[in-house]
């Protein structure tokens, strides 16, 4: 087996701790999918995030995909930030929806309320009616959606939270998954996430409504009517269950939760510690802030700088060092361009540009941290 090199990626899933007497057991149950540990998933994760109910499902892209379809828009126009993951464009894109690229802040790649402004400006110009609202709460961040939720209202937009980066964040105002302020909050507990079922994701909503749709279309939308006909077809829909022994695992993250939250921000306050010279090649976007699940650690390269970006990532890669960009803004899929309707994107051309992912996770310890700083900073010696 080959040794494990805690820096060579950006990401890494924590599997220590399994509980695999639960593990063993979820093998040997009558029902091994969507089933009592699935159900004791959905409770741990509504008392977490503090939201009334939760459903569990395979993935965050099919939390995702439920939730819109959940939301019933005939030919859905939804406005996503244009630094986004490709999910949510692909979604609309296969639903033959309309996308509505909004920019976002050049500091924390996530929309703001003049950005979600503007788009709403631009909207009305082209007389375009938005009917979803996907914001993405990026890196472990919190998107602070007071006032976006007031727009939203006034003009009868529906808002799903994409919660896949920031499960177990909090700010003063809320805890990502509350859905306080939306209809749902979805998370990927996909492994690099801050905790995995291996492949999984979970919805959170406050209202029972909802949470029944969502019950439905996680099995096909076929609901039981009797023994000789046993299936009346609501809305296609596909299957997106989860495992049992996913669930299991999913349990046993649960209990590692403060571990690993508190592992990561030590990570990051050590980042910012030694990075704090660095002011005029780089920044780091993360603060020390005790809420914050840090799921991304991620930079700026100054303006003057950022024609290295690439031979810093080559560079980076040959000491065994992983970083990846996220994210390529979504207006550069050309695959999509008949399917975005409306684009602004100054702002997240800006932070495409600039932005790096350095390793962050669990398995890692300060003297990692080291390595990073001391290949950097001999990086920048070298090529400056
Ligand atoms: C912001 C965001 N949304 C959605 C997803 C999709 O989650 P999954 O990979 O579990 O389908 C991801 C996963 O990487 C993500 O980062």
């Amino acid at each position: 087996m080959s040794r494990h090199i805690p820096t060579a990626e950006y990401g890494l899933h924590n599997l220590s701790g399994l509980n695999f007497d639960l593990i063993r057991k979820s093998l040997k149950k009558k029902s091994v999918t969507n089933d009592s540990y699935c159900k004791k998933f959905e409770k741990e994760v509504s008392k977490y995030t503090g939201s009334k109910y939760c459903l569990a499902c395979n993935n965050g892209t099919s939390a995702l995909l439920i939730s819109i379809l959940a939301i019933e828009s005939k030919n859905p126009v939804i406005i996503i930030p244009n630094i986004n993951f490709i999910s949510a464009a692909n979604i609309i894109h296969l639903l033959g929806g309309k996308i509505i690229l909004c920019d976002v802040n050049k500091k924390s790649g996530m929309i703001d309320e003049k950005t979600f402004e503007e788009i709403i400006r631009n909207c009305k110009i082209k007389k375009i009616k938005p009917d979803i609202f996907i914001p993405i709460h990026y890196a472990g961040n919190v998107l602070d959606l007071g006032k976006i939720s007031k727009i939203c209202k006034n003009e009868n937009i529906k808002i799903i939270e994409d919660g896949c980066h920031s499960f177990g964040s909090s700010n003063k105002k809320i805890k990502v998954g509350d859905s306080k302020f939306s209809e749902f909050t979805t998370f990927s507990f996909h492994p690099v996430k801050n905790i995995t079922t291996i492949e999984g994701g979970a919805i959170t909503t406050n209202s029972l409504k909802n949470y029944k749709k969502l019950v439905e279309l996680k099995t096909f939308s076929l609901i039981k009517t009797d023994i000789h006909d046993p299936y009346q077809l609501k809305t296609p829909s596909l299957n997106f269950r989860m495992g049992e022994i996913n669930a299991a695992i999913g349990l046993s993250q649960m209990n590692k939760i403060k571990k690993f939250k508190s592992v990561r921000q030590n990570l990051v306050n050590y980042y910012i510690k030694k990075f704090r010279n660095f002011d005029e090649i780089l920044t780091i976007e993360n603060k020390k802030d005790k809420s914050i699940f840090w799921h991304l650690l991620f930079i700026h390269l100054n303006k003057k700088y950022i024609h290295l970006k690439k031979r810093l990532m080559i560079f980076l890669k040959s000491k065994k060092i992983g970083t990846q960009i996220h994210y390529k803004p979504i207006s550069e899929h050309k695959i999509l361009k008949n399917t975005i309707i409306l684009t602004n994107k100054k702002n997240s051309m800006e932070f495409y540009k600039s932005q790096l992912t350095l390793p962050l996770h669990t398995g890692m310890k300060k003297k990692d941290i080291d390595y990073i700083h001391k290949n950097i900073r001999f990086f920048f010696k070298k090529f400056t």
